[in-house]
């Protein structure tokens, strides 16, 4: 046995065998997550024309399965290069694994026009649906002979918690391969059904007898996390933590255009009948948020400008006394040739009216022409009037789109996260006064929830009798 470098352990094993399209390993702190991404990319490396992509967030993340990389790779394949200006391991056949990251969903087209016949996203609940997704698109052989698969990694939590969820956790129990079918429409009009699998595979700190062994004091360390934590990192509890808000979200390029299947567009001319609407939620130490809204005949909102009081750095305010923030509302309200002339209707934050500690924030408003009404702040409402606006029809059409200057909401709506204290509420802890002031406007032009959609199908052809009990050996 002296001559090998690496074994996986029997977690690691199962997951290695997987035939599924995609697969997702771990749900928990420590289980070998990083180690099984290493080995399972060198697995095509005799192949010259193989790639293999392994992704982290940022840079700065992926530094640490570098370092993993320089001692099982130099190992087990001695005339193996790494160059590091490229984040890439050249094999002696030429085949290739990068490491990649992916901070900004704009960092995608980065990988645009290249081919991976292997992709791992490591930390995937650190990424967006749209950013994983994309990245299909890129799964596909350099050449003959390579199998073409997608694996990933995760701990519950992060921007990505909900869609992760969605997608490997709450369809079926876990070691159950899930069938998605899709439809192909050929040019020539006649469709096929085809199907893609894919699979999660829990695994745990106790699956990693090596980490137990080298680090007695790791399980004590998550064992002394706060509640939340401890039940997601330690045991893989994936209900625990809090996910993302709106995983409706959709920030996809290709329909700034065509306005179908995103919420960002690109800025248009408003047509002169539809009404406009000015939301806004003050704010001094932290942020005070202003949007400008059209409203189409359908009842479809518009954000088509945005003036957002943060110093740069984020949840921090820029200081601005009341009277100032309504001078440049005026600016604004004069400059921008979507609202020039127009009539706005303002809608804020009911507490800008409070006078029980001197003039109220909307009088001294008032003192340089800007007026608002009262909003509903009714919360639990206009969080579900948000969910109704951004559900996508069958068309690929939502109720509410953000031009693409509006960055601010664009960084912080995909942001939230639920509340750990009140499960149905959004973290108010978080960048959340764009939100509040989206959810005024919202609840003055109320609409229906989206008709319900068929729940999916999902085919089992698997015993998953001996791992339905995974759950519970690991908490005893
Ligand atoms: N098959 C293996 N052979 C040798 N060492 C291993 C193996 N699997 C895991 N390890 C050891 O366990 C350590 C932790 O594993 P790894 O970093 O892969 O866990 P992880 O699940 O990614 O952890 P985290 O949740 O912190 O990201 C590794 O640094 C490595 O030392
Ligand atoms: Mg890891």
């Amino acid at each position: 046995m002296k001559n090998v470098i690496w074994t996986p352990q029997p977690r690691q094993k199962i997951f290695m065998e997987r035939f599924e399209n995609e697969a997702l390993y771990g749900g928990a702190a420590g289980g070998g997550k990083s180690d099984c991404a290493l080995a399972e990319a060198l697995r095509q490396v005799n192949i010259p024309h193989y790639r293999g992509l392994i992704l982290r967030k940022t840079y700065p993340q992926l530094s640490e399965l570098i370092d993993r990389s320089r001692e099982i790779y130099k190992s087990a394949f001695p005339d193996a290069k790494y160059n590091e200006q490229k984040h890439c391991w050249t094999f002696k056949s030429g085949a290739k694994i990068y490491f990649g990251a992916m901070q900004h969903t704009k960092d995608r087209t980065n990988y645009q026009g290249k081919r991976y016949d292997f992709i791992d996203f490591d930390e995937l609940t650190h990424f967006t649906w749209d950013e994983y997704s994309y990245l299909f698109s890129r799964n596909r052989p350099n050449g003959p002979g390579t199998r073409c698969y997608i694996r990933a990694q995760a701990n519950p939590g992060g921007v990505g918690h909900g869609w992760v969820k969605e997608r490997f956790i709450t369809p079926a129990p876990p070691m159950t391969t899930i069938y998605e079918d899709i439809n192909i429409i050929f040019p020539d009009g006649h469709s096929e059904k085809r199907q893609r699998s894919r699979i999660f595979v829990p695994s745990s700190v106790f699956d990693n007898k090596i980490l137990l062994r080298n680090d007695p004091e790791y399980i004590t360390r998550l064992a002394s996390l706060p509640e939340n934590e401890r039940k997601a990192l330690l045991y893989g509890d994936w209900d625990s933590f809090s996910g993302q808000v709106f995983t409706e979200w959709k920030n996809n390029p290709d329909g700034y255009k065509t306005h179908i299947d995103t919420h960002v567009i690109e800025p248009f001319r408003v047509p002169a009948s539809w009404k406009i609407y000015r939301g806004f939620d003050f704010g001094y130490s932290r942020p005070f948020s202003v949007g400008w809204y059209a409203v189409d005949h359908d009842g479809r909102m518009y954000r088509i400008r945005e003036l957002y009081g943060c110093t740069g750095t984020p949840n921090e305010g820029v200081r601005w006394e009341p009277l100032e923030i309504a001078k440049n509302i005026s600016r604004v309200e004069k400059e921008d040739i979507n609202l020039k002339g127009r009539y706005v209707t303002g809608i804020a934050d009911p507490s800008i009216f409070d006078e029980s500690r001197g003039e109220s924030v909307a009088s001294m408003m008032e003192r340089a022409g800007v007026y608002f009404e009262k909003a509903d702040n009714t919360r639990m409402a206009g969080k579900m009037q948000l969910h109704n606006r951004l559900a996508f029809d069958e068309r690929g059409i939502p109720m509410l789109y953000v031009f693409s200057t509006c960055k601010n909401f664009i960084r912080t709506i995909p942001a939230l996260v639920y509340s750990a204290s009140d499960v149905e509420d959004i973290d108010t802890q978080a960048e959340d006064h764009i939100y509040d002031e989206v959810r005024y406007v919202a609840m003055e032009n109320p609409i229906n929830p989206p008709p319900v959609k068929a729940p999916q199908v999902i085919y089992n052809p698997l015993n998953t009798e001996e791992y339905a009990q995974y759950g519970k050996t690991i908490i005893r």
